[in-house]
């Protein structure tokens, strides 16, 4: 470099300009640096366990916390006194539902079938293989071990079944809605079995127990805050595919990739879980609709960053992850018009619908 170009820098004061080379390096250095913090993030649950002590107390930060010790004590107490005061919903200084510490899974029969149910729902795809038609895990939808308050957390599932659905048009058992996220979330018509596991299969036996187990204090008869995903009010400018692109490229491509297919690790398996694609939530999922997964995207995207877009951006981005094939809605018999005036009819989906000239639904040839 010459002294002329030295003198210039120092006289515009602008910063010192990369080569391209080096600008290509330090790109890829920060996108590691970010990779790992998600990854490290998601391994830890750093999240999920920042409010709640080894011991599942929870710290006492503002007035409405009420703890699980308190719990213990309020129902051991009007146990023996009626006139005691009632238990009631162990809550965080976040004012969410505080599910029970991992370390307080018992040691018994019990506990086991609680862990089983935990590595099922952490592990999917590689510990119900048979019966998984894709690469993701209960845990990429349901955050936190199904833990997480607005990611359709476990706790908030287990105190609303049974109930009428209008999806099914009849009265699901909770074991009936873990069958229905296995054939259209995990895509179990594309799994070596072809079908989720039957109805009695003990893993939703044990997915069921590990529920209970986290939902102990819940009650049962409400809708708890931060059940589900929330619900977004349309926006003005309603969603757009092309803005939602420029949305994915600021602020989800480092982790789930250009061509939305994640990472995945040949040991440890998916790292970051694909979105669109063979391997990805078929058309009849939820996360399909856009209107759904612009409240997941809101709530628990970009990772560790839970409400950090706008709902625009939540739409847009949502409007653009969901305008690309996927495996076929399971229950099309017949043409694709047919299945999307049955089951598409009047909710936000591409199902049947043109996208860059082409109709969307025909899903992929067996793999
Ligand atoms: C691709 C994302 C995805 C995956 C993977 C997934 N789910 Fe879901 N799940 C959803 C969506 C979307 C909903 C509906 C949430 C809503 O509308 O608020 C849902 C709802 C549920 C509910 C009902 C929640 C409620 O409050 O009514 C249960 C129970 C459930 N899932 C269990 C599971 C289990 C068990 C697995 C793994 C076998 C699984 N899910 C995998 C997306 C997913
Ligand atoms: C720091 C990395 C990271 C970033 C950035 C990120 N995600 Fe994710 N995303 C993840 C991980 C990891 C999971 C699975 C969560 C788990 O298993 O705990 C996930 C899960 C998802 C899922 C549900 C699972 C699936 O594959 O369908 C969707 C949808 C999603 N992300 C969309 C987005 C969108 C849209 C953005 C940008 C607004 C984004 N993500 C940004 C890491 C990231």
């Amino acid at each position: 470099m010459t002294d002329h170009k030295r003198s210039d820098r120092l006289q515009t004061n602008n910063p010192p300009r990369m080569s391209g080379a080096r600008r290509l390096a330090w790109g890829a250095a920060f996108g590691i640096l970010l990779f790992g913090a998600g990854y490290l993030i998601n391994e830890t649950g750093a999240f999920s366990f920042s409010l709640t002590s080894e011991t599942g107390a929870t710290t006492q930060i503002g007035d409405a916390v009420y703890t699980r010790e308190s719990m213990a004590a309020d129902r051991k107490a009007n146990y023996q006194d009626r006139t005691k005061p009632a238990p009631s919903t162990p809550v965080g200084a976040d004012g969410y539902y505080s599910p029970p510490s991992e370390a307080l899974i018992p040691d018994s029969a019990y506990g086991d079938s609680v862990k089983r149910g935990r590595a099922i729902f952490m592990e999917t795809s590689t510990r119900v293989s048979d019966h998984v038609g894709n690469t993701l895990a209960c845990v990429n939808c349901h955050l936190d071990a199904g833990r997480r308050e607005n990611s359709a957390p476990m706790w908030a599932a287990y105190v609303r079944y049974p109930a009428y659905r209008s999806k099914t048009k009849s009265i699901s058992t909770l074991e009936d809605r873990i069958m229905g996220c296995f054939t259209y979330s995990m895509n179990a018509q594309a799994s070596p079995s072809g079908e989720p596991p039957p109805a009695g299969s003990d893993v939703y036996r044990d997915l069921m127990t590990y529920f209970y187990w986290m939902s102990d204090g819940a009650p049962t008869g409400e809708k708890m805050p931060g059940s589900g995903y929330p619900k977004l009010e349309k926006t003005e400018d309603g969603y757009d595919v092309m803005r939602g692109q420029k949305v994915y490229a600021d602020n989800c491509m480092l982790c789930h990739g250009a061509d939305g297919q994640g990472a995945r690790d040949p040991e440890s398996g998916t790292v970051f879980p694909p979105l669109w694609g063979p391997n990805s939530y078929n058309w009849g999922a939820g996360m399909a609709r856009i209107d759904t997964a612009a409240g997941f995207i809101k709530a628990n995207m970009p990772l560790g960053k839970p409400f950090s877009l706008t709902d625009q951006e939540a739409w847009d981005v949502a409007a653009y992850i969901d305008s690309f094939e996927r495996p076929k809605d399971p229950r099309q018999t017949g043409t694709i018009e047919e299945a999307r005036v049955e089951f598409h009819s009047g909710e936000e989906s591409f199902y049947g619908k043109e996208v860059n000239g082409k109709i969307l639904g025909a899903g992929f040839d067996s793999k």
